[in-house]
């Protein structure tokens, strides 16, 4: 007899592969309904990113068909991205921000804002709500990446303190202190007040709905990271770190200091890893000698996210305000750049719903 109950039970075995649970206990199989011969349900993945969304389908798919009577079965795929809770008493999550996910090095220029542009952007692509927080409170560079150099951000006056709008472009809500100063003036601030700064970019933005509030760090193990860590549940921060051995030395330190904060590592990304001519997009070079960022994954039990070249058209996007993942996203950077940011994604619901 072709009923719910049969449906589910049939579709229990399959499982996310991310989270590798049955999809029925997960919750992710809901509004079974049966026609006939005809079966259909809703298939709530925790992510819109998810890379795996047409395996999944098809697993339901075959899974069904082995019942007896069934003469097709339609799949509604829709997403809820599950929501980090806090893990320290003093922390406040920031309303309707899900997951916050800081990225990070210990080394300055690396790639870090390269990386937060193009995940964020990359992540809004597969409908998911995005936004970017420019950390880098003395150097924000991010207004620029993501083609907002001249905006004029609006803040609204409230008694309980100013509400700031964030600017928005590549369907990326964004707040940067490149906002709010003359871009030509050096910021000379004081620890204290860079964590004024940095909650206030938290907490007194208009962010709305958010699946991923990702966060552009300044470099090194400072102030910044410190006031995250402190002020937010974070659901991760990745590190991005390139092939050369200062810099993986400097990777290490980065994810010692996440760990003594008690912010969950969800691994790294090796940038730069290898140079493709733009000539000659068919070759790759090893520049600065390969497989470090393995090595260090592997060493420090940390998962590597993925591996991203050194291409001209990658620095190109960012100098003019088009990240690579709209512009060209069929290069080997933007692929790289996409696949790592489903990546993440995954990771950030295995973190959440663990
Ligand atoms: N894979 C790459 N290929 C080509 N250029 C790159 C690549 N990654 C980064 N760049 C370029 O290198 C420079 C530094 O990158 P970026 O600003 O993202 O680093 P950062 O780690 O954020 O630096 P900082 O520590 O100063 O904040 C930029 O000009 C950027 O366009
Ligand atoms: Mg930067």
């Amino acid at each position: 007899m072709l009923d719910t109950q049969s449906i589910l039970d049939v579709l229990k075995p399959v499982q996310d592969p991310e989270l590798q649970k049955s999809l029925v206990e997960l919750n992710m199989i809901r509004n079974v309904a049966v026609e006939g011969g005809n079966v259909s349900f809703t298939l709530v993945l925790t992510t819109p990113a998810c890379p795996l969304r047409e395996f999944i389908v098809e697993d339901c798919k075959k899974a069904v068909q082995t019942l007896p009577g069934v003469t097709s079965v339609n799949v509604d795929v829709t997403s809820e991205t599950p929501q980090q809770q806090p893990s320290l008493p003093d922390q406040n999550s920031v309303a309707g921000a899900k997951n916050i996910i800081a990225v990070s090095s210990g080394k300055g220029g690396v790639g870090k804002s390269t990386v937060a542009v193009n995940i964020a952007v990359a992540l809004a692509q597969t409908g998911a709500k995005v936004g970017l927080l420019d950390a880098d409170i003395y150097g924000p560079n991010v207004p620029t990446m993501l083609g907002l150099e001249n905006t004029e951000v609006q803040v609204e006056k409230n008694p309980a303190g100013d509400i700031l709008q964030p600017a928005f472009n590549y369907g990326v809500k964004m707040v940067s202190m490149g906002f709010l100063i003359d871009p030509d003036q050096p910021v000379i601030w004081r620890g204290p007040m860079l964590n004024g700064i940095i909650r206030q970019f938290l907490y007194q933005v208009n962010w709305g709905e958010l699946d991923y509030l990702v966060v552009d760090m300044p470099p090194g193990t400072g102030d910044a990271q410190l006031t995250m860590a402190q002020a937010v549940p974070m659901a991760g921060a990745i590190i991005v770190t390139t092939p050369q051995t200062v810099s993986l030395q400097d990777a290490r330190r980065g994810l010692k200091m996440f760990e003594q904060l008690g912010v969950n590592v969800l691994g790294i990304v090796e940038n730069m890893s290898y140079f493709i001519p733009p000539d000659a997009p068919e070759r790759s070079y090893d520049l600065f000698g390969s497989g470090g960022g393995e090595k260090t994954s592997k060493e420090l039990q940390v998962p590597l996210l993925g591996c991203i070249p050194l291409e001209i058209a990658l620095r190109e996007g960012g100098d003019h305000g088009v990240p690579i993942v709209m512009s060209a996203p069929e290069s080997a950077s933007a692929k790289a750049l996409t696949a790592i940011a489903q990546n993440i994604a995954g990771k950030v619901s295995v973190a959440a719903l663990a």
